[in-house]
């Protein structure tokens, strides 16, 4: 049976999605923290189960009869993330699991700017560590957090943020092909991934001069510094820790860590990439 965790989250449920159309609803299992908000893919014959890294050992009801585990990385940060995701790759191995997935990051490194990046590279060495087969999926950044940093400037007609660099923002539809691609081929390639990307990386004033195209608006693209973005970030309410995290996003992009753009993903989804800009556009079409 193939388990994927945080299925009720953006990607875990797109896995979910993509992995039925690839393979029959018994042969997968969700670990979710919350069964009731899967109810949708039971009644679909997909197995629900309860189940939190936190909790290790009840993962071992979640992950029981695995062949295949795949761990989407927890929204959490610094030893706890790690803490979780160890504890997570554990009980896959002790389910019988043969081979672990995990979502990683195409920034993955002890030695980035950005907090998540150095969580993501002690989680691959733990799986490492671990003797199952493991296979590290560098995800490219979600196209989504640009959207979240363009926040309302359609609206404003400015973009005020941090200095940036290219970033390669990738579409979760994609993310979530590839890997249940992987899953349903039982056929992971061994270690990280090449970095799952779109085919180009925007900085944002290249996204201002989008969505000023898109929406027929100008958006003008302002540099504010990492102080006063952060400041302003507090101001309106985000806690001191994420104001600094997403700083270190800025800082990491400054030094290129996020403009790789690699031809796997396409490959590994059988069709070209969405480009940001449709995936901008799809959210302007949603939000009206
Ligand atoms: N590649 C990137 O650029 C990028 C950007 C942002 C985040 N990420 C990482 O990618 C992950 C998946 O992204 P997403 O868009 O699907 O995020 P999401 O919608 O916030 O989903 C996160 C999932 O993690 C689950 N989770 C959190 N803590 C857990 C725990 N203790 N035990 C088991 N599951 C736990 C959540 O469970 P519940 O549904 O019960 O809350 C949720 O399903 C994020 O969690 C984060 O680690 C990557």
């Amino acid at each position: 049976m193939i388990i994927v965790t945080g299925a009720n989250g953006q990607l875990g449920r797109a896995v979910v999605e993509r992995l039925l159309s690839h393979v029959p609803a018994e042969r997968v299992g969700v670990s979710v923290r919350n069964p009731e908000k899967a109810g949708e893919l039971s009644d679909r014959g997909v197995r629900v189960r309860q189940g939190d890294f936190a909790d290790p050992a009840g993962l071992a009801h979640s992950f029981e009869g695995a062949s295949q585990v795949l761990i989407v990385s927890a929204d959490a940060v610094g030893g706890a993330a790690v803490g979780m995701h160890r504890a997570a790759i554990e009980a896959a191995g002790a389910a019988g699991a043969h081979r672990v997935l995990y979502t990683s990051h195409m920034g993955a490194s002890p030695s980035s700017l950005f907090a998540p990046m150095p969580d993501h590279a002690a989680t691959e060495a733990a799986l490492r560590d671990s003797g199952i087969g493991w296979t590290s999926l560098r995800n490219g950044f979600y196209a989504t957090s640009a959207l979240m940093t363009l926040g309302d400037a359609v609206r404003t007609g400015e973009l005020a943020a941090p200095q940036d660099g290219p970033v390669s923002w990738t579409a979760h539809a994609d993310l979530a092909e590839a890997a249940a691609r992987i899953l349903a081929a039982d056929n992971g390639p061994d270690g990280p991934t090449a970095p799952l990307t779109a085919t180009e990386a925007l900085d944002f004033a290249e996204i201002a001069e989008i969505a000023s195209d898109l929406t027929g608006r100008p958006i003008k693209r302002v540099v504010v510094t990492d102080e006063e973005y952060r400041a302003g970030l507090i101001g309106h309410g985000l806690p001191e820790a994420l104001a600094d995290l997403l700083i270190g996003m800025f800082a990491a992009s400054r030094q290129g860590e996020f403009e790789r753009v690699d031809p796997a993903l396409g490959q590994l989804i059988g069709r070209p990439p969405t480009p940001f800009r449709d995936v901008l556009k799809a959210a302007l079409t949603t939000a009206g």
